[in-house]
């Protein structure tokens, strides 16, 4: 069997716990979406202290946090039409910033001939490619596994995995920038913006400013005991992705618009966007 290493805590068990929220909303009659990796992984970790750890955070969040389970779904579902609005639109080149334990290369239906680059730190893309071949589930896309962290040099291992900047991408960027510095989260919106050709899409979600204050204290503290921090938040999307050459539109994670009929907690408070690339010349690629 492929042995499977844990990722370490911090941000990373950030990522298990998001899987099994996806678990959970698999499991409802009414899904949203269904996630079959989700449920390998929790097999997988069945015995593993770490999932004994997020089993709390979960307890809590479903007793403290009435509507916050709904947000990952109604998210999940947003970014999953985003994609597949942007693949039956002609795109073939896909790439997540932090894929985590993310089963959409098993479980979207993908035009033939897309390709997706899951970009993540090397301890987690070993173990999501590791992940990935346990499950045994058919791939519906050509999946490469990227090891590289995003505040450093991502591009270069992400362009010898074979990522084409000649090619029009659609983005993904979820449950990432908050827990970066806003410099470093500056960084990656110009690094892709760099890598993007005419056409490319961005999906992205981040925090409402409001959750560094003390509005977000409680949830704050529920991130940290998982030993994670959030680092960013912004309020101006479609200002700052603008200024970067993309046509934004955002909503607020708990907009009804985007709810298909469920109530999200209105904390954490996020902001879940999509775009296009409009802005001629903000494809540079070589630097040019
Ligand atoms: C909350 S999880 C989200 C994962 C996935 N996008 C999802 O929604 O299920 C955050 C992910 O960010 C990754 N991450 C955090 N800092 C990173 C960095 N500097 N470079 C690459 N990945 C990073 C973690 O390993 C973790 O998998």
């Amino acid at each position: 069997m492929v042995e499977l290493k844990t990722p370490s805590v911090g941000v990373g068990q950030t990522a298990l716990f998001v899987a099994w929220m996806r678990q959970l909303e698999s499991d409802r009659p009414d899904a949203l979406f269904r996630d079959p990796l989700a449920a390998t992984m929790l097999t997988a970790l069945a015995e593993d202290p770490v999932l004994a750890d997020v089993a709390e955070v979960i307890q809590q969040t479903h007793t403290s946090a009435r509507g916050f389970p709904a947000y990952f779904a109604v998210r999940t579902r947003f970014f999953d039409d985003a994609v597949l609005a942007a693949t039956r639109g002609g795109i073939r080149q896909v790439v997540t910033l932090a894929a985590g334990v993310d089963g959409r290369t098993v479980r979207l239906d993908l035009p033939a001939g897309t390709r997706w680059f899951e970009v993540e730190l090397p301890e987690m893309t070993a173990f999501k490619d590791a992940l990935v071949e346990r499950s045994g589930l058919p791939l519906t896309c050509e999946r490469h596994g990227v090891a590289a962290d995003l505040r450093g040099d991502w591009q270069s291992p992400l362009r010898a995995a074979g990522f084409d900047p000649e090619q029009p991408t659609a983005w993904l960027i979820e449950g990432l920038l908050m827990y970066l510095t806003q410099d470093a989260g500056d960084a990656i919106l110009a690094g892709l913006t760099e890598l993007s050709a005419p056409g490319s899409r961005l999906m992205l979600e981040h925090l409402k400013a409001a959750m560094l204050t003390e509005e977000g204290r409680p949830v704050r503290e529920r991130v940290e005991e998982q030993g994670a921090s959030w680092l960013s938040a912004r309020d101006d999307l479609a200002s700052w992705t603008g200024g970067h050459g993309w046509q934004t539109e955002v909503h607020a994670g708990d907009d009804p618009r985007i709810g298909h009929g469920r109530t999200v907690a209105p904390l954490p408070a996020c902001w879940l966007a999509t775009g296009t690339l409009t802005r001629a010349g903000a494809h540079s690629v070589n630097g040019r």
